[in-house]
């Protein structure tokens, strides 16, 4: 199975603030939608609240020790392992990790594929990625976006596969 990291980045390993994300990035929004619909996405429970909903034509699968109000379109797990074996009941293929940083930060061994959106800004935050090495990654462009009036900032998507 793929277990994949979808995230985006500051160039300063930046990926939240006060529970939210740092900047405003529709094309990047635009990517998240493509790349998780019809997949399985596992994460935290401060990123589910962060996200506040459901997302529609994807199963959410929360990671949380607490109890959780029952969710069209959400299953919850209290551990890691057990949100993926829920992941993979629904679709053998892939399950996707969604975030946040404890979760990213608890997955990075066994991701083996991670899709970045490196974002051309240093900024303040409270949640960072975890520090990869990124000679033990092949790394492919797979979309480029410009600062405009959408996007807050310029910024560049890349997959990365683990080298055997
Ligand atoms: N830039 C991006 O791509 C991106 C993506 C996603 C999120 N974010 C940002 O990241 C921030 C949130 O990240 P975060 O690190 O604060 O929180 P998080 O990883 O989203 O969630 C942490 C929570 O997950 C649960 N959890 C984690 N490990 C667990 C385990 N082994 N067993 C049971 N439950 C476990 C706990 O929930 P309970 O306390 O309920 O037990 C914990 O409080 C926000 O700012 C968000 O906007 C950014």
């Amino acid at each position: 199975m793929i277990i994949s990291h979808l995230v985006a980045r500051s160039a300063n390993n930046i990926i939240g603030s006060n529970n939210d994300l740092p900047w405003s990035l529709k094309d990047d929004l635009l990517h998240f939608k493509s790349y998780t619909l019809h997949k399985p996405i596992l994460m935290g429970r401060k990123t589910f609240e962060s996200i506040g909903r459901p997302l529609p034509n994807r199963t959410s699968i929360v990671i949380t020790s607490k109890k959780f109000e029952s969710m069209d379109g959400v299953l919850t797990s209290d551990s890691i392992e057990g949100g993926f074996q829920l992941a993979k009941d629904i679709f053998p293929e892939e399950v996707i990790v969604i975030g946040g940083g404890e979760i990213f930060q608890a997955t990075i061994e066994l991701a083996n594929k991670l899709v970045i959106s490196e974002v051309d800004c240093v900024i303040d935050g409270d949640i960072s990625y975890p520090d990869i090495n990124l000679s033990d990654w092949r790394k492919e462009l797979i979309g480029e976006y410009a600062k405009n009036n959408s996007n807050e900032f310029a910024f560049k998507i890349f997959a990365y596969e683990r080298k055997d």
